[in-house]
């Protein structure tokens, strides 16, 4: 037991999915594992183990951004043995040739700051994905005809921007989309030598103002869960 997760010493599988919701988390493992056990309730952030074609999987809530984030999988990480972290999230397209529903494999995340920023002071550091995994991805989205984007989002530490103008940086530098918790999972996978990787969804387009109506949303996160598992088990 850690200070925010409850799980006994080997109730966390080696392959953990982390969506943002912890309500998502419940969703992903009741439909896409068997044999579920609840492994986490601390604080209402939920966390499953079961089986996805015989492999051993956690699914666990992130929580919103990068400081919730950075707690899960430390503790996830340090104290439970956790080797391969796979966010399963969405994100605000930020390129005129991304639409709703297109997936985007997160190669780097560029950040202003993130709860590593202390360690890195005044070094840039380039967080970015286990390079096998992403391929993995990649790969998986093809052969079941997603619609797929790879290359780098932003890891943005606020839902409501004051700063607009870094969001149109951002565009014209080719960045394809925002979210909130990549650039982190990625630093803790270097620091850590562990594999991880972001497979995101876009729920919402900055260029066009579009957003997915809440029952679109459900169908295109099961197309990144079972991109995320076939990565995962590649
Ligand atoms: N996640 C989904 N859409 C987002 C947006 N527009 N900004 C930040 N995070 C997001």
């Amino acid at each position: 037991m850690t200070i925010h997760i409850g799980a006994d010493p080997g109730d966390v599988a080696e392959t953990v999915l982390m969506p943002g919701d912890p309500l998502r988390a419940e969703w992903v493992a009741q439909t896409f594992l068997t044999e579920v056990r609840c492994i986490n309730r601390v604080r209402g952030m939920l966390g499953f183990t079961g089986l996805w074609q015989g492999h051993r999987v956690t699914v666990h809530g992130s929580g919103m951004g990068m400081a919730s984030l950075s707690i899960y999988a430390n503790e996830l990480i340090r104290d439970y043995g956790a080797k391969t972290l796979i966010r399963i999230g969405s994100c605000g397209a930020m390129q005129p040739d991304v639409q709703l529903r297109d997936v985007i494999l997160a190669m780097t995340a560029t950040t202003l700051s993130t709860p590593s920023s202390g360690i890195f002071r005044e070094l840039n550091f380039a967080p970015c994905a286990n390079y096998p995994l992403l391929r993995a991805a990649a790969d998986a989205a093809m052969a079941r005809g997603t619609r797929c984007h790879v290359g780098g989002i932003y890891s943005s530490d606020v839902f409501y921007d004051e700063r607009p103008d870094l969001n149109e940086i951002m565009t014209r530098h080719g960045i394809l989309g925002v979210e909130m918790e990549a650039a982190e999972l990625y630093n803790l996978g270097a620091r850590h030598g562990v594999r991880t990787l972001a497979v995101l969804t876009v729920s919402d387009h900055l260029l066009t103002h579009e957003a997915l109506p809440a029952a679109d949303r459900q169908s295109s996160f099961a197309d990144m869960v079972e991109i995320a598992l076939t990565a995962a088990f590649s």
